[in-house]
């Protein structure tokens, strides 16, 4: 059992019983929350127990001023930060507004070296080989449009990449006549092999690189990036891993995957301020991968060049910081067990019906917090606006051309009370249809 007054302690939080109504004090919380992360990672082996501990995740919802008047089932999105994340970026963006070209270029811009820091200690890779970006679409555009490729030359994705990914590369095949090749590969994929074995058969003597998703936005499928990686670095095709849904969503390195490129965005699932992203260049990969913005020679070789993007604000990537102390102290396993919790509670109960359609698997390892479900007969626009106007329910309706259905993924501050009346108004539905 997670002692709970010790984490609330921790947190610069009251003790359970006189916690709800008290104010929250964003400042104690960052401030000291730095100390918890060690005595947290202790209670590493009740992971599990601790994703089914409802009191102890309601005092994780707390750090979140969201409306409670509707449900948030599309956290995968985009997603609000805790308010002490705000507080801060706040503070950090008004004291840059003392004197800018002096506090943001000379006090701020050096801080997020510590930021960088952390960061690459909590994903055991190099900070040298980490950049701070705007986005997981700049980090993945940078990799996409920095490759230098001849006419002819073919890149390969999957058709469930995402659009702007896509995009990009169909720019490059307008404009310097690439060939981008896009391959299918099974919805749900539950066979590591045959993911990897789809992408083999698909290279040719022209393929110049992979992009493929740690983890797909549309059915929160997780691909097998380390095998893939394995099998193109055989085949000398470099893989630009799509980690924007996977990081601090559920729990690995990035060093594990042993990938060249990895990019994601940090105002997703590690609740960091809206407008950062990360960029990860294995080193020996960074001269030969050019900046979206032009960089001086002299920084061929420094990760810092993909930040050279002009005068823009510094409290955003200062306040990742709050946001990485709040994801160590709730532990990446705990978190990603809880999004698997959360996700097992409305999917097993809709699966009981007949006409629920999953596009998501629920087997250990090939998802997390986001799932995709069909309701068979009831067309999922028209689903997805009847829960939201009149149950005030927010989920994604996602339409593909090999599947469709809504995807819903709750986060830390969900409660089961708001899983229940997603599932009961879906219940709703199947036994009444929609109403006229
Ligand atoms: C798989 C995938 N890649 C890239 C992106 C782009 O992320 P951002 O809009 O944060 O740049 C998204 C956004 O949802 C995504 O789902």
């Amino acid at each position: 059992m997670v002692d709970r007054r010790r984490f609330l302690g921790a947190l610069g939080l009251p003790a359970l019983g006189g916690a709800l109504g008290v104010p929250f004090r964003p400042t104690e919380l960052s401030a000291t929350a730095l100390d918890l992360v060690p005595m947290l990672r202790s209670h590493e082996g009740e992971a599990r127990d601790v994703a089914r501990d409802e009191d102890f995740w309601m005092e994780v919802a707390r750090a979140f001023t969201v409306d409670r008047t509707l449900v948030n089932l599309n956290n995968g999105g985009v997603s609000p930060a805790p308010e002490f994340v705000q507080a801060a970026m706040k503070r950090h963006l008004d004291f840059s507004n003392e004197l800018p070209a002096y506090t943001m270029w000379e006090i701020q811009e050096p801080r997020r070296e510590g930021v960088r820091l952390r960061m690459a200690r909590a994903w055991d890779v190099d900070p040298e080989e980490i950049a701070f970006t705007r986005n997981a679409s700049e980090s993945l555009q940078t990799c996409q449009l920095g490759m230098d490729l001849e006419p002819g030359d073919e890149v390969l994705t999957t058709t469930q990449d995402y659009g702007r990914m896509i995009t990009t590369f169909k720019q490059r095949e307008r404009r310097e006549g690439i060939v981008l090749r896009q391959i299918q590969i099974p919805t749900p994929a539950e066979d590591d092999a045959q993911v990897v074995r789809l992408f083999e058969e698909a290279i040719t003597p022209r393929t110049k690189a992979i992009l493929a998703c740690h983890m797909i936005n549309l059915t929160g499928q997780i691909l097998p990036i380390r095998d893939l990686v394995a099998m193109a670095r055989q085949r000398d095709v470099p893989v630009i891993v799509d980690g924007a849904h996977a990081l601090a969503h559920f729990d690995f390195t990035i060093s594990e995957l042993d990938c060249d490129y990895y990019s994601t965005s940090l105002h997703k699932w590690l609740f960091a301020p809206i407008g950062t992203g990360l960029l990860y260049v294995r080193k020996d990969k960074i001269p030969g991968l050019w900046p979206l913005m032009a960089a001086p020679e002299g920084m061929d070789a420094n990760i810092r060049k993909y930040e050279e993007i002009g005068t823009h604000p510094a409290a955003n990537t200062l306040a990742i910081g709050e946001a990485l102390t709040f994801h160590e102290s709730l532990q990446p396993k705990r978190k990603e067990e809880r999004l698997v919790y959360l996700r097992n509670h409305w999917a097993e109960r809709l699966l009981e019906h007949d006409r629920i359609r999953l596009n998501t698997s629920l087997l250990p390892g090939r998802a997390c917090g986001i799932a995709n479900v069909q309701m068979v007969g009831v067309e999922t626009g028209a689903l997805q606006r009847h829960l939201w106007g009149v149950h005030r329910i927010f989920t994604t309706p996602i339409k593909h051309a090999e599947f469709e259905g809504l995807r819903i993924s709750p986060s830390v501050y969900t409660t089961m009370e708001e899983l229940d009346r997603f599932v009961v108004a879906m219940e709703d539905v199947l036994k009444n249809g929609l109403p006229a």
